[in-house]
């Protein structure tokens, strides 16, 4: 019977989550959020586990890093999915809001979460949800460039990713302090901007007071991922 084969990858430079996640028995694939300078890393690692990567999926338009989707899709043949919402150039899929696609006898479902950026995507696969930047473990993403947007980001949160079962395991793009993993009911519990007693009013003058500088590779980063990652 097929199990989920998960592997979760770290790029240190930038705290970086790159996931890989296959069906153990088709050993079909899918890639969530590599990184230009550790894709070889992570092709050495597909061809050992010989997984056949269907997609390279990205949660956003990062700030921070350069996508290695490019660099994966071209060395694997799969498909690049980045957000509808997004303006890049050579994207091959379009993800919008309730898209699923399959790899073996599993399946990731889209969910459109905006608020950290106009194209934040989650991905939703068996009993986990791979969350980028729209909920960090007791922390959220920025909300103060690349559209992003408080008020969205807290409705995105609270009216959609908590309401998937609070057992469901949350994995997300970045993590500073060393942590790898959370739940949903334990972030409805515990996390610092987001939790359940926090109401909006709050959330929005958490998200004001942050005054954080632009991320150091901004300029750089945004149009290469505005362009997959292709050179
Ligand atoms: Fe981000």
């Amino acid at each position: 019977m097929s199990k989920l084969l998960f592997q979760q990858l770290f790029e240190k430079e930038s705290s970086t989550y790159t996931y890989l996640v296959a069906d153990s028995e088709t050993r079909e694939a899918l890639i969530i959020d590599p990184v230009i300078e550790t894709a070889e890393r992570d092709l050495k690692l597909i061809m050992e586990l010989e997984l056949k990567v269907l997609f390279t999926l990205e949660t956003h338009i990062h700030a921070d890093h350069i996508t290695g989707a490019w660099k994966i899709a071209e060395a694997t043949g799969a498909k690049i999915g980045v957000s509808a919402a997004a303006e890049t150039v050579g994207a091959d899929l379009k993800i919008s809001d309730g898209d699923q696609l399959s790899f073996g006898a599993f399946s990731v479902l889209a969910l459109a979460t905006p608020g950290h950026t106009s194209s934040c995507v989650c991905y939703f696969v068996d009993d986990r949800v791979f969350t980028g930047d729209t909920l960090l473990i007791r922390g959220s993403g920025r909300t103060d460039f690349q559209e992003g947007s408080a008020a969205t980001l807290y409705k995105s949160v609270q009216r959609r990713l908590f309401t998937l079962p609070d057992e469901t395991l949350v994995y997300p793009g970045h993590d500073y302090r060393g942590f790898t993993a959370s739940t949903i009911g334990d972030e409805k519990r515990h996390n610092a901007r987001l939790n359940q007693k926090i109401d909006e009013s709050t959330f929005f003058k958490i998200m004001a007071d942050l005054k954080l500088s632009e991320p150091a590779k901004i300029k750089v980063a945004v149009p290469a991922n505005l362009n997959c990652g292709r050179p």
